[in-house]
């Protein structure tokens, strides 16, 4: 199975500090937040990684993380161009993907515990999509999952009124399909490929699977969750790569 994360986009809510490099080049506590989705994959016995980022800094990656050895991984690089969002930039790295299976993260999702098993079940069945979920207080603020029994009915991106407080983390497991339903996705209505219709064309196939997280999540793409998942660094747990 290999890693994807999506590192892209113009990180306007942080500005000004987005102005002179990418959001996930930023301190969290003491490493840079890209190390964090790294570790998180290598965690996961993922070593082979495909960063795509965009914009100007795009070359400040480089600099940090070279070819991956000296946080023992592979890690390379696909370049988006535009804002074309989250699915967009999934869609390019068809070719890295090589038909294998792919685990796909959020490069500003930060989490305290390990997905291994999750990920160990979705790689023994080898198919389909896996999400995971977790409790949280704002869900207005994700992609929030309505359940119909155990089963997952359909993810709400950024609800008024949430159907649950299930928070679809920036986690995804996805099989070579993914990329014909990328293919086949019309821009939303902020002009972007959602990678929440992504799921629900799973969820519609009946090719979904969940886990619910344990530990801490944050997202770290605004002052406050930023500060936030500074706090969480430094108060233990997490990742503790390089
Ligand atoms: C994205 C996804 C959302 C998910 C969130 C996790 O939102 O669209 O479904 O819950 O990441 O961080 P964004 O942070 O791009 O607004």
């Amino acid at each position: 199975m290999k890693g994807v994360i999506l590192a892209g986009g113009l990180g306007t809510r942080l500005r000004p500090l987005t102005k002179i490099t990418n959001k996930h080049l930023l301190p969290v506590y003491d490493r840079p937040m890209i190390y964090y989705p790294i570790e998180t994959l290598r965690n996961a016995g993922i070593e082979d990684i495909l960063i795509v980022t965009g914009g100007n800094s795009a070359g400040d990656f480089l600099r940090l993380l070279e070819n991956g050895d000296e946080l023992k991984v592979n890690i390379n690089y696909a370049y988006q161009r535009g804002e074309g969002g989250i699915a967009e930039a999934l869609g390019l790295a068809e070719r890295f993907a090589g038909g294998e299976p792919i685990c796909v993260v959020l490069g500003d999702n930060l989490i305290e515990g390990n997905i291994r098993d999750t990920v160990d079940r979705y790689r023994a069945k080898g198919e389909g999509a896996c999400i995971l979920l977790k409790e949280v207080d704002d869900p207005e603020r994700f992609g929030v999952a309505r359940l119909e029994g155990d089963q997952i009915a359909d993810i709400v991106e950024k609800p008024k009124d949430p159907p649950s407080n299930l928070a679809v983390i920036g986690i995804y497991m996805y099989d070579q399909r993914v990329f014909e339903i990328i293919g086949a996705l019309e821009p939303s209505a902020r002009g972007e490929l959602e990678i929440t219709d992504v799921n629900n064309a799973y969820i519609e196939a009946g090719k979904m699977s969940y886990g619910v997280l344990d530990g801490w999540w944050t997202d770290a793409g605004t002052f406050d969750s930023l500060l936030r998942a500074s706090h969480l660094v430094a108060e233990g747990g997490a990742n503790k790569l390089g």
